[in-house]
């Protein structure tokens, strides 16, 4: 009975011992630590965040924090010497791999102290202290070979001489102390033979991934670190060639120590996996907890100048560009609409007649030169297709400078405006802008009377017969009857002559540019200032001593025009200085030869009675007096042959003629 109990016991003992031994870890992974909370020992500042990192230390200064997983390892493995029939203790291979992150607390100094990885005989490591000691050692235990302690440290800061760090950024092989046995600037190969290295910013806040791996028949301990998204470099960063059959005791713990000082940051613990004599476990990046909060993660130092100024520039420099852009845009609208705009007075707004500038702009071309058709005392006079409607217009731009009585005057262009007469050049509106003045007109194609009558007696176009002059005269007359007479108003052209004869494709004549010489009379209110216009020659003389336009200078001017049409030749005399045609046709109809003044190129083709009744009329709406000139309506009467002018011989200067009923 006894001996079944004991057997029983010992089969019972036996099993447990088998089960211990079978569940006994020889590897584990921790892809993130959310679920890590009854598998790891943590001391000190270390905790496991919500979001399952395992944070070693917070940025605290001057703390410390371990973590280990809670289970040992059985490091070392008996092997027996048949021959000498002993027994020797070998350290098994192991494999740990890591991802970490530190966050500084200060970005501009950095941070502290840094962390280790470690294997230990106790799962905590009490009394060691923080700052340079990595929560590792203390001053006392520093270096005993009765720690028994293996680390990998990652220092970030640089202690200056004690434990002989390299730099602020190193990873080293640290046995029972803190001075390094060999260590490195963080760093890892690259390449196909391994031949770049590229600097690993511990600091970066980013990422990091570490294997820590030994071969216990080589005795070599190998340490490699890159950045969690490369891939894994060709050679290690570390290689350390030690027996750690020596060091360790059977069971040992493996883990991690932190610590702060002055300088400190958040260290943290993203994935670990571990395995006995076989590789660490892949991690299953995808389901690495994130780390660290992004906005805490330090920019890094070289490249972050240039990236930072790059972020900074570059949106800076694309908005001015684009303000500029704007501006310049607006400006060439601006200045566009300025160009093509007109600033519209309160009483030009309900005028019928008025034109838009941008329409008369685009009408000719952007008074383009090419346009122009003429070049009169007021300024030129462009050729034009209103775009709206197709209809060929004359557009006068009047560029004086003093237009003082602009706006009266537009007030009588607008009524002039409805001045409808099959010999009138018909004004279809106006435009004011700045101090320019265009006026819209009936386009009229074959020019003015006094190029035809050039022209003419140059051969190079058939000459203007006399049929075609007679009728021109008696158009004009009939125009100004109509200004003078016929409208609701006396409307005085004021510049009757031969060039604002204008002559249709039927060789009619129309008569241009009534009441434009308003624009320089701002005589009524200051008489003094008046000023005489009309054109030499066309001028009666009472017009020069009182300045006042009446109809009866309109009728001198009109006989200039009939004796010029008759003759073929301008106002004024060319052959004798101080004579005019008027002295000249005078000379001849007192001499008795009247029709010695025609015009030489009709070659005596012409009605003998209507070329005497022209220059005879001419002679007489030219009288000195004007009250002894006809006036229009029996210049047209004489002209149509409805009177007859009876002269005597008395014509001339101051010559009077009796009117026969
Ligand atoms: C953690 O501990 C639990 C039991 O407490 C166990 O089931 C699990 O496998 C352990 N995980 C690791 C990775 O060791
Ligand atoms: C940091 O850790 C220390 C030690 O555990 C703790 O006293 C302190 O409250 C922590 N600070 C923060 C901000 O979590
Ligand atoms: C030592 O002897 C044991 C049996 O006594 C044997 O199983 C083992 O293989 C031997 N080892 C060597 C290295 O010869
Ligand atoms: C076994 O012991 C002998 C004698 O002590 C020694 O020479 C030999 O190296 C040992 N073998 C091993 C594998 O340790
Ligand atoms: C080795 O040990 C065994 C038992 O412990 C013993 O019987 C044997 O004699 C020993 N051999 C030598 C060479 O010491
Ligand atoms: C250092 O640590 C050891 C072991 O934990 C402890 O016994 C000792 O008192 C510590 N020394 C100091 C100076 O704290
Ligand atoms: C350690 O690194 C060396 C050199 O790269 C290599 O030959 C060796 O196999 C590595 N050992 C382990 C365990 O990775």
């Amino acid at each position: 009975m006894e001996n079944t109990i004991f057997v029983l016991c010992f089969i019972l003992i036996l099993f447990t011992s088998r089960v211990n031994s079978q569940t006994h870890h020889d590897n584990f992974i921790f892809n993130g630590f959310s679920n890590a909370r009854n598998n790891l020992t943590l001391d000190g500042a270390s905790l496991i965040t919500d979001n399952g990192l395992l944070q070693l230390t917070n940025k605290t200064g001057y703390i410390v924090g371990h973590a280990f997983y809670s289970s040992p390892f059985n490091m070392l493995i008996k092997m027996m010497n048949n021959s000498s029939n002993s027994s020797t203790k070998k350290c098994s291979s192991f494999s740990v791999s890591f991802v970490f992150a530190i966050v500084p607390a200060d970005l501009k100094k950095g941070g502290g102290h840094g962390f280790a990885f470690t294997i230990s005989p106790m799962n905590k490591l009490p009394g060691a202290f923080s700052s340079h000691y990595l929560g590792l050692f203390n001053s006392s235990n520093d270096g005993d070979a009765r720690n028994h302690v293996f680390a990998v440290e990652f220092d970030t800061v640089n202690g200056l001489g004690a434990f002989g760090d390299i730099s602020s950024n190193h990873v080293g092989i640290d046995i029972n102390g803190l001075t390094s046995k060999i260590s490195a600037d963080a760093s890892y190969y690259i390449g196909e033979y391994g031949t770049r290295k590229e600097h690993v910013e511990l600091e970066s806040g980013s990422p990091i991934r570490v294997w820590i791996e030994y071969d216990g028949v080589d005795e070599i301990v190998n340490v490699t670190v890159a950045p969690l998204h490369m891939p894994r470099p060709t050679r290690p960063l570390l290689s350390f060639n030690y027996d750690f059959s020596a060091l360790f005791k059977d069971q040992m713990f493996v883990g991690f120590s932190a610590s702060t000082a002055k300088l400190s940051s958040s260290h943290y613990i993203i994935g670990w996996s571990f395995r006995l004599n076989g590789a660490a476990q892949e991690f299953t990046v995808s389901s690495l907890p994130i780390t660290p909060p992004p906005s805490l993660v330090i920019p890094p130092s070289s490249s972050n100048t240039t990236t930072k100024i790059v972020k900074i520039v570059v949106p800076v420099v694309s908005l001015m560009l684009f303000i500029t852009l704007v501006v310049a845009l607006l400006c060439m609208y601006r200045w566009r609409r300025r160009r093509l705009s007109e600033t519209l007075e309160d009483w030009e707004l309900d005028c019928p007649h008025r034109f838009r500038y941008k329409e008369l702009y685009l009408a000719t071309k952007g008074f383009k030169q090419s346009e122009v058709i003429g070049i009169g005392g007021f300024g030129e006079v462009y050729k034009g297709v209103i775009p709206t409607t197709g209809e060929q217009v004359a557009v006068k731009k009047i560029n004086q400078n003093s237009l003082l009585g602009i706006r009266q005057f537009v007030a009588e262009i607008e009524s002039l405006g409805r001045l409808r007469h099959k010999h009138l050049v018909h004004l279809l509106g106006w435009c004011k802008r700045k101090k320019s003045l265009l006026l819209v007109y009936d386009f009229v194609p074959n020019g003015s009377l006094d190029i035809a009558l050039v022209l003419g007696r140059n051969k190079s176009r058939v000459v203007l017969s006399w049929e075609q002059r007679f009728k021109i005269l008696k158009d004009i007359a009939s125009a100004l009857l109509y200004l003078h007479e016929d409208w609701d108003q006396v409307v005085i052209h004021r510049d009757v002559k031969a060039s604002n004869v204008l002559l249709d494709a039927d060789m009619n004549g129309r008569l241009g540019d009534f009441g434009l010489a308003r624009l320089y009379d701002h005589g009524d209110d200051n008489p003094r200032t008046t000023q005489v216009v009309g054109t030499l020659g066309y001028l009666a003389p009472e017009l020069a001593r009182t300045g006042k336009a009446t109809t009866g200078s309109d009728v001198f001017a009109y006989g200039t025009l009939l004796l010029v049409v008759a003759c073929g030749r301008g106002p004024l005399n060319p052959n004798v200085d101080n004579s005019t045609l008027m002295d000249w046709v005078s000379d001849c109809y007192q001499a008795g030869q009247i029709l010695e003044a025609m015009d030489k190129n009709l070659n005596l083709s012409y009605d003998v009675e209507e070329a005497e009744l022209v220059l005879k009329l001419g002679l007489l709406c030219m009288h000195n007096k004007p009250e002894l000139r006809p006036s229009i309506r029996q210049v047209s009467r004489y002209l149509n042959g409805d009177d007859l002018l009876l002269c005597n011989n008395n014509m001339g200067h101051g010559c009077s003629l009796s009117l026969c009923p």
